[in-house]
């Protein structure tokens, strides 16, 4: 299983801290081998700050432009929907001669990643593995509760009864499964409780499938990805004048994303 190829699906856009959330994430990434980034910007076209982060990853990358159309809510779903179509239609180029197998993961671009996350638990996943995530969905974990190595049921706050009650960074699919599907971050998925269910659903999957990932052992097991976030600093914005448009904040020629 250790040559799958590592597919990671990057939903991004302009904001104050988002070279920063990049470039963190971008180093984490730098140190894992066999894998692909696809990057997709939130907006009309690329940013070249953004593009020469991936470039000094050393790693292979796609990075495209689409802008979230009407009716998506503004979260990464229409990107992570191109992606998919991308990963659909580019698959051996994605994979390269070396490798026929792979597996989808989407990582927000603010999450705080270990790198273990995709070589001991990404890379192994045959269907559909899922593991633990700090610090989401208002409580300190979530976790699928594990019983004899199988799941039936999640340690979550915000409905349980979800197929599968898992945020975006707590699961990865084998790229077997994606390529046997249609299935996308569609409008439909809004009726759907929340976008990761409903995108395994639509893919065919049940319960019955997941691998659970860190959950061996009774104490002391350890977080692999938590959702973060970064705080925007309140930086204080020049008045507006009636007459003159305020000038562009002064950033002494270094490029920052105000
Ligand atoms: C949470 C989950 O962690 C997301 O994976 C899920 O898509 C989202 O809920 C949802 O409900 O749909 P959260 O941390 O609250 O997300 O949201 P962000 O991290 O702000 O956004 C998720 C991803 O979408 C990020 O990679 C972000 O860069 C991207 N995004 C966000 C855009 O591409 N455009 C936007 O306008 C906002
Ligand atoms: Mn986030």
């Amino acid at each position: 299983m250790s040559d799958q190829m590592i597919i990671v699906v990057t939903p991004t856009y302009k904001r104050l801290t988002r070279i920063a959330d990049m470039i963190r994430m971008a180093n984490t990434l730098s140190h894992v081998k066999n894998l692909h980034w696809i990057v997709i910007e939130d907006g009309k076209k690329k940013i070249p700050a953004v593009e020469n982060i991936l470039k000094r990853t050393n790693l292979p990358y796609t990075y495209l432009p689409y802008k979230t159309i009407e009716g998506y809510p503004k979260r990464g779903w229409y990107q992570r929907t191109m992606a998919l179509k991308f990963i659909r239609s580019n698959t051996s180029q994605i994979l390269g001669k070396e490798h026929e197998e792979g597996v989808v993961y989407f990582g927000d671009d603010d999450n705080s990643y270990d790198i273990r996350l995709f070589t001991e638990y990404i890379r192994n996943v045959k269907t559909l593995g899922i593991w633990a995530v700090g610090l989401v969905g208002g409580g300190y974990v979530e976790a699928p509760k594990v019983v004899n190595g199988t799941v039936a049921e999640f340690n979550v706050g915000y409905l349980p009864s979800r197929t599968f009650a898992v945020d975006m960074a707590g699961f990865a699919v084998n790229l077997r499964v994606v390529m046997n599907s249609t299935a996308v971050f569609g409008l439909h998925c809004k009726e759907r409780y929340t976008p990761e269910t409903c995108l395994l659903e639509d893919m065919g999957l049940e319960r019955k499938d997941i691998e659970p990932f860190g959950w061996e052992g009774e104490k002391d097991r350890e977080i692999l990805v938590w959702h973060t976030k970064t705080s925007t600093p309140n930086i204080p914005k020049a008045e507006k004048n009636a007459t003159k448009p305020a000038p562009p904040p002064d950033t002494y020629g270094y490029f920052v994303e105000v």
